[in-house]
């Protein structure tokens, strides 16, 4: 699918978020493993998340999904209830169905495979590897790191373990494992990722202890089910805060935003580029949630690495966009995770800027990015990936001309209506044909 972008000049919106994918994951994961019945309601309706759900199924759990209003109902057995599938587990596009997967079930003294669509077979599994079979599970993978991956599990040993990337999919995945491994296992961070497995599980009454980088934890009988509401994804309302503030004379505004302070680098790095920005907490109980504002600003260059990455490590794409319309010279650097996400994000959206007039300059772990007054519309390229797409179609807005994007429909991992809001709320002109 194509979708054709072209801007119709100043806008005033309001968007309604949807709901955050990583809490989406984590409810259908971590209420099928509690003991009763949970109730999530807003559930991301998106493939990535979807593919959670039908994983669970395959195990054996008792889902009742509205594809409709995203309630969802669990009808949890327990930690030990998980059943071996039948059949082959697809988790897709989802890089989190596979990797806090495969932390589930290697704890469970049954076979597993779990495959997923080519652009995750590429991606880094060793990560996983590495330490759920230091565990004592035994994972067999395409090149000892590639999917599939066939996994035979059970009698896990609790280990102490520091992460060679601050990932919080790994982090998830050796935590799943730990719930009934013999033993502590300690998990070490090198910084600080997004937490909210860490925060159901202390819903749930997990034996859990967490000092600033340290995470231990104890395997427990039982897990208490979840009752909650999903707020909005903060990295799909990034697109829509990020379009505000480079177009002129406009303004957004999102509200039942999840503004987790694990989740919301990129606020804090737009604040110093001189955006316009305006936060306002709904609660700071359980997962915080609040209401964002933004209003065109002139922003300003910036440089940025380390520890923040993960922090905003899905924002990459819309961040450079921002960075490409800023005055002066951003520097972006320590920023190679980025290199193997849904694709080659730092490569991808160097190409494709360029080709809209930017002035991108990719280096082995970031970019140099020197501001430009406009960009052009042309024809670029998604590469299958969601965040390229939308990344893209928000440089759009600020592009002379119509602006092409190849591959639209990989939007639909993580924000189905994506389109439909950016002509609602940025007023923009958006035709889609096959
Ligand atoms: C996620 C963690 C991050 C992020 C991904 C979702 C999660 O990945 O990029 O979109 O839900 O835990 P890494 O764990 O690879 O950093």
């Amino acid at each position: 699918m194509k979708a054709i972008i072209k801007s119709k000049g100043k806008f005033k919106g309001k968007l309604k978020p949807p709901p955050d994918k990583s809490i989406s994951h984590r409810a259908a994961i971590f209420s099928s493993i509690a003991e009763g019945e949970s109730r999530i309601s807003n559930f991301l309706l998106a493939q990535d998340c979807l593919a959670t759900v039908d994983a669970m199924k395959k195990l054996g759990v008792e889902i009742d999904l509205d594809l409709k209003t995203g309630e969802m109902i669990v009808n949890g057995n327990g930690l030990k209830s998980l059943k071996e599938p039948e059949d082959v587990i697809d988790a897709g596009n989802s890089a989190s169905t596979m990797r806090m997967l495969t932390g589930l079930v290697s704890s469970y003294p049954f076979l597993t495979v779990i495959t997923g669509d080519r652009s995750l077979r590429k991606r880094p599994m060793d990560r996983i590897i590495h330490p759920l079979t230091q565990m004592g599970a035994v994972i067999l993978a395409r090149e000892q790191r590639f999917a599939p991956l066939c996994i035979r599990g059970g009698n896990l040993k609790g280990i102490n373990y520091s992460l060679p990337v601050a990932s919080a999919q790994l982090k998830t995945a050796l935590m799943l494992a730990a719930l009934r491994a013999e033993g502590e296992t300690v998990i070490i961070e090198p910084s600080v990722s997004r937490d909210h497995s860490e925060r159901i599980l202390k819903k749930q009454g997990a034996d859990i202890e967490i000092h600033n980088k340290v995470i231990k934890i104890r395997p427990v009988e039982r897990l208490n089910p979840l009752i909650f509401s999903v707020p909005g994804d903060f990295s799909s309302a990034a697109f829509f805060l990020v379009a505000a503030l480079i177009c002129p004379d406009s303004e957004i505004e999102i509200e039942s935003l999840n503004l987790n302070p694990t989740r919301t680098g990129l606020l804090e790095t737009l604040e110093q580029m001189g955006a316009r920005l305006n936060v306002e907490f709904e609660t700071k109980e359980g997962e915080p949630v609040g209401k964002v504002k933004a209003s065109s600003s002139s922003l300003r260059s910036i440089e940025i690495g380390g520890p923040i990455w993960p922090r905003l490590i899905d924002e990459g794409p819309i961040l450079f966009v921002a960075m490409a319309l800023s005055e002066g010279k951003s520097v972006v650097f320590g920023a190679q995770e980025l290199r193997v996400k849904e694709t080659d994000r730092i490569r991808a959206m160097a190409i494709e800027l360029n080709k809209m007039g930017a002035k991108v300059e990719e280096r082995e772990d970031g970019l140099i990015i020197e501001g430009v007054d406009k960009l052009v519309g042309t024809e670029v390229e998604s590469y299958g990936d969601h965040r390229i797409a939308m990344a893209l179609s928000i440089a759009a807005l600020r592009a002379e001309g119509e602006t092409v994007i190849e591959g639209a429909e990989c939007v639909w991992v993580s924000f189905p209506n994506f389109f439909e809001e950016l002509g609602k709320a940025c007023q923009a002109e958006v035709r889609l044909i096959q």
